[in-house]
C-alpha cells in the first residue's frame, strides 16, 4: 500500500515521504497468533492530520518507549472496514466507519489502517468521507472539552480561543447549539469566520483587550501561554478553564483547570455525525489533497486556515 511515513523528528513535515509499505496482514490479525484483539482493517477513504502531531512523543515511540519509526502519521479517518481481527465485535466487513486511530501505532495517512474497533463509529451513508474525516478530531475534542470536562450548560458564557480554527470553530458551533453565549477569539483576520461559526462576539487577541469581555463560566483554550494565564482571571467562581495544550499554566481563583487529550467515543461520534447530517454543524476544511500530493499539502507556502484532509479514495 501507499503511505506517508516520517523518520526524522527534526525534519518536521518537510521530512514526510510517500512510500510503499506492506498491506496489513488480515489473516494474521484474524488468527490467535496475531494477538490483535479487537482490531479491524479499514480501507481509508479520507484521512486527517493535526499540525503539531510530529511534536508528539507518541509519533516516535510506542507504549513501551521503543522507537517505532518509520511511523505513519495521521489519526483521523473515514473509510470502509475491509477485515476483522480476532475478537472484534460491533462492526462488519463493508461497513462505512469513521473515528480516531491510536496515537502510538501507525496512523491513517495510508491506503489501509489497523484500528481498534471501539475507536470507530458507523458512518451514515449520506455523510461524505472527507467531511467525516474533517470532524473526528475537532468534533470529539470540542464535545469533550465543552460537555465532559467543562460541564457547559444552557445560558452560560464560554470564551472559545482560536474560534476560527479546526477545534475552536467546532466548539463555537456546539456551544451555541447548547444555548451558551459564545465569545470567540483569534487574530483580526479570523473575525468573520469565528462569527460565522457561531460566536456572538469576537476578541482580536492582537489588538483588543481580552479583559474587556468580563466574566465567563468556561474558557476553552487551544493556545496556552500568556493568553491562557490571562483567561483564568476571567472565570466566575465555580467556573472552569479547559485546555488542550498540556498541563494548565494557570488556575481560576475559585474554579477548576483541566487539561485533557481527546479520546475516541462511539456515542459522541454518532452525535457529531447527526449534527453534520442535519446542518447543525459544518466542517472547517481548508484544503483537500490526494495521497500523492499530501506531502506538498502539509508543507504549504502560505498559511492555510482550516483542516487539510487527504482524500485517498473517492
Ligand atoms: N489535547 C487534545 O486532545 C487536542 C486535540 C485537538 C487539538 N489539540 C491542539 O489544539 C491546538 C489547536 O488545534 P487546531 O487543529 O484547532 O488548530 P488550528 O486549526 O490551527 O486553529 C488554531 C486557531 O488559533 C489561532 N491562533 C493561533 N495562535 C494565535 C495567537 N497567538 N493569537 C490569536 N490567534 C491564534 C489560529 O489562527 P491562525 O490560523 O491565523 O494562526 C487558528 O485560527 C493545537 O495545538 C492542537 O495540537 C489538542
Amino acid at each position: 500500500m501507499k503511505a506517508i511515513v516520517v523518520t526524522d523528528q527534526a525534519a518536521g513535515t518537510a521530512g514526510m515521504a510517500l512510500v510503499e509499505r506492506p498491506d496489513p496482514d488480515a489473516a494474521r490479525l484474524a488468527s490467535l497468533a496475531g494477538a490483535s484483539y479487537g482490531d479491524v482493517v479499514v480501507q481509508v477513504h479520507a484521512s486527517g492530520f493535526t499540525g503539531d502531531e510530529l511534536a508528539w512523543p507518541s509519533t516516535w515511540i510506542d507504549r513501551l518507549g521503543r522507537d517505532r519509526t518509520p511511523s505513519i502519521p495521521g489519526h483521523e479517518l473515514a473509510g470502509v472496514v475491509s477485515a476483522l481481527g480476532y475478537g472484534t465485535t460491533g462492526l462488519s466487513i463493508g461497513q462505512r466507519v469513521f473515528g480516531l486511530a491510536d496515537w502510538t501505532r501507525d496512523g491513517t495517512l495510508a491506503e489501509y489502517a489497523v484500528v481498534e474497533a471501539r475507536n470507530l463509529a458507523p458512518l451514515p451513508g449520506d455523510v461524505d468521507f472527507t467531511v467525516a474525516a474533517g470532524v473526528v478530531m475537532s468534533g470529539l475534542t470540542a464535545w469533550q472539552g465543552l460537555f465532559d470536562h467543562g460541564r457547559l450548560r444552557d445560558g452560560q458564557t464560554v470564551l472559545v480561543h482560536g474560534a476560527a480554527g479546526a477545534v475552536g470553530s467546532m466548539a463555537a458551533q456546539l456551544a451555541r447549539e447548547a444555548g451558551a453565549h459564545v465569545i470567540g477569539t483569534g487574530r483580526a483576520a479570523s473575525r468573520q469566520t469565528a462569527l460565522d461559526f457561531g460566536a456572538r462576539e469576537f476578541v482580536d487577541l492582537e489588538n483588543d483587550a481580552l479583559e474587556d469581555v468580563g466574566e465567563v463560566d468556561l474558557v476553552f483554550d487551544v493556545l496556552g501561554g500568556d493568553i491562557q494565564k490571562r483567561s483564568a482571571g476571567l472565570i466566575r467562581p465555580g467556573g472552569t478553564l479547559v485546555t488542550v495544550t498540556g498541563p494548565p499554566e494557570a488556575r481560576p481563583a475559585d474554579g477548576l483547570a483541566i487539561d485533557f487529550v481527546v479520546v475516541s467515543d462511539r456515542a459522541q461520534l454518532g452525535e457529531i455525525a447527526q449534527r453534520v447530517r442535519d446542518g447543525r454543524v459544518r466542517t472547517n476544511i481548508g484544503t483537500i489533497a490526494t495521497l500523492d500530493d499530501a506531502v506538498a499539502a502539509f508543507n504549504p507556502t502560505k498559511r492555510i486556515s482550516g483542516k487539510t484532509i487527504i482524500s485517498i479514495r473517492p
